[in-house]
């Protein structure tokens, strides 16, 4: 017998169509924000090498220790679910050639990623992204373009109360004599930790700043910050940054203690918060890579990107899915009128208007209720002597009308 309990996995969405629909928009405005930018589209696989992302994101991650999706093939190879795209994009455009193009290479994607994760509201162990990277300039404006994007995505969408936090983590000179300092100072205060930050003091010390635990937050305030800690050439790209995103108008706050769960950010990070999303405030974030294309065994090539969650932009937004427009609905009174129908509604379509037709065989007058139930603007009505009466849903008028007139009617 069949078993009738099956549910999603956990920690997965079924996107029901009106939430699908919602996300088909935040696609679309997507595509045509980057687009007019000059960003191409781009897809990767779903499941990469693991030693990608264990190379690329970082070994002393929790993504890397904890979060991935990781099986044996039938060849024994190591396989993981993509868990993010900044890595796998650039295995492509090594893979490919893409450093051989004209620079900067300026590319978009969106798709599901799967981190094994405690689910709960915006957190998904199957999740959506849209992201932007865009590969070999090292310019602060290109790190400007990237943050203006994304603010003008949120806005295109009217995400609500979004704020911008911005940080720079250097270099990996200035970031390792910084880090060396800030191990001494958790050192120094080690018995105030927590167990988890005592434990990675030496593995990922910065994680420290992200600690929800009391003491170790009050042990943090007065930690150095590495924002503090810049040298020459990084306070100068940092400062470059701020200064074009005040130009263009683009608020945001410095966060000094802003870190991110991957390791190949260099320089610039930046987070969008926002303020209805509950404990995973973070709708996108991103920042620079200048140091991840030569660790995957390429050129130096400096990088900046970010990627949104759609689940969060959805969710930030609140129910305010569009309703569905329904042009026609073509009723028929017996079979062979339901033939003429079927035709008339292909015209419809391929002249660009949305029609349909009954598929359950309901009779006439099942039709025109099942017209009205789905909320059909005009009904066709092709009765059994063969004439075509068209009945306007928001007046009730009806009147006959010539197939070829349709057309016509219809788009006035
Ligand atoms: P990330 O911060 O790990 O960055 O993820 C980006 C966004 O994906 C987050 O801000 C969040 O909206 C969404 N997200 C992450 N994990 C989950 C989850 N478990 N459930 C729901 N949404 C989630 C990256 O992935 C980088 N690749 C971004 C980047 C691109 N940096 C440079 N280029």
């Amino acid at each position: 017998m069949a078993k009738s309990s099956y549910q999603a996995p956990r920690g997965t969405l079924d996107l029901l169509p009106s939430q699908a629909r919602a996300r088909q928009r935040v696609e679309r405005v997507a595509a045509t924000i980057l687009g007019r930018a000059g960003y191409e589209p781009i897809a990767t696989p779903i499941f990469e090498d693991t030693d990608l992302f264990e190379r690329g994101v970082g070994r002393s991650t929790d993504i890397v220790r904890k979060e991935m999706f990781t099986f044996e093939d039938k060849g024994g190879r190591s396989i993981t679910l993509r868990p993010e795209g900044t890595a796998p994009i650039c295995r492509a455009y090594l893979e490919h050639g893409m450093h051989k193009l004209a620079q900067p290479v300026k590319l978009f994607y969106r798709g599901p990623f799967f981190r094994h994760e405690r689910p709960q509201a915006g957190r998904y162990r199957q999740f959506h992204q849209i992201g932007l990277e865009t590969i070999g300039t090292d310019s602060p404006l290109a790190d400007a373009e990237a943050i203006m994007l994304l603010a003008d995505l949120l806005a295109e969408l009217a995400v609500p109360g979004v704020e911008l936090r911005l940080g720079s983590l250097g270099s990996p000179d200035s970031r390792a004599a910084y880090l060396e300092e800030l191990k001494a100072y958790l050192r120094s205060h080690e018995g105030e930790l927590s167990k988890d930050v005592r434990e990675r003091i030496d593995l990922n010390p910065l994680r420290a700043f992200d600690a929800d635990d009391e003491e170790t937050r009050a042990v943090m305030v007065g930690a150095p910050t590495i924002v503090e800690r810049l040298d020459g050439e990084d306070a100068k790209h940092f400062a470059e940054v701020r200064a074009l995103l005040e130009a263009d108008g683009v608020p945001y706050r410095v966060d000094p203690t802003l870190v991110r769960g991957l390791d190949y950010y260099t320089r610039t990070i930046f987070s969008f918060v926002c303020a209805g999303l509950g404990a995973q405030s973070e709708v996108g974030g991103g920042g620079r890579y200048d140091g991840l294309i030569e660790q995957l065994g390429g050129p130096s090539t400096p990088a900046v990107g970010w990627a949104v969650g759609i689940e969060r932009i959805l969710l930030a937004m609140g129910d305010n899915s569009a309703p569905v427009v329904r042009d026609a609905f073509l009723a028929a009174a017996d079979d062979d009128q339901r033939q003429r129908a079927m035709a008339l509604a292909i015209e419809l379509r391929h002249a660009g208007l949305s029609a349909e037709v009954d598929l359950a065989g309901r009779g006439l007058k099942g039709q025109l209720k099942h017209a009205n139930r789905i909320g059909a603007r005009h009904v066709l009505i092709f009765a059994a002597d063969g004439s075509l009466q068209m009945r306007d849903m928001k007046t009730g008028e009806q009147r006959p009308v010539a197939p070829s007139h349709v057309l016509d009617e219809l788009s006035k």
